[in-house]
């Protein structure tokens, strides 16, 4: 099934972190909770569930990329909008990651076309007082600048993430889980104008 075929968007929720309590899961898990909510199909992954050894260029030349980068990109393909949340590292993304991304990109049939055919908007959440929004302006210089996606300017940040989320998942302040809703509907709309 490819996501072209599909007459409406469909949204992937990814985390930049695999920690079980993980404060970016929580967000990318909400993220699906919402879309599903507003009549948006939306899939929900955890890259703990793909591992991937460090990318080396002697893996590749030997093995070829890992399944699990195989597997990741079919699941990029079948969503034709992709909202990622990542931590925030020394003021970049996850390595974690940033390995993905690269296998992803180099899987020669289509690694790369499937970033430069999706729409992607981002988000992060972290304890700290910005949210995480240092580490979105080097993943958005890596899609943007390296892959050639494209990526919506609204983006999503959860600072002071300790109290930000309720029992339920969702965020305590309501009129923040709005502004979230509506970058994802954004990326549903330019999902579906670009992609179908
Ligand atoms: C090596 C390292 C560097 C970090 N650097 C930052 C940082 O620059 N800014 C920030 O807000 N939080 C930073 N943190 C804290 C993370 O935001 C925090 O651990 C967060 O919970 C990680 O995301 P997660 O909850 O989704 O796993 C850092 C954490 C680690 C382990």
């Amino acid at each position: 099934m490819s996501a072209s075929s599909q007459s409406e968007p469909r949204l992937l929720f990814i985390s930049g972190s695999s920690r079980e309590k993980s404060f970016n899961k929580k967000l990318a898990k909400l993220g699906e909770n919402i879309a599903d909510a507003n009549g948006i199909k939306g899939t929900f992954a955890d890259l703990g569930d793909y591992p991937m050894p460090i990318y080396n260029g002697d893996i590749e030349v030997n093995d070829g990329p890992p399944d699990n980068a195989r597997k990741l990109k079919a699941l990029m393909e079948v969503h034709t909008g992709i909202f990622i949340a990542s931590p925030e590292y020394n003021a970049s993304f996850s390595p974690l990651l940033k390995n993905a991304i690269d296998w992803v990109s180099h899987i020669k049939d289509g690694g790369l076309q499937v970033y430069r055919t999706r729409v992607f908007a981002l988000g992060a959440a972290s304890p700290g007082g910005m949210g995480g929004l240092r580490g979105l302006a080097q993943l958005r210089l890596v899609l943007e600048n390296g892959l050639n996606a494209l990526v919506l300017p609204d983006q999503f940040v959860v600072p002071k993430a300790m109290e930000a989320f309720d029992d339920n998942g969702h965020l305590k302040n309501k009129e923040n889980q709005e502004t979230f809703k509506a970058v994802i509907q954004k990326l549903a709309r330019a999902a579906h104008v670009l992609h179908g």
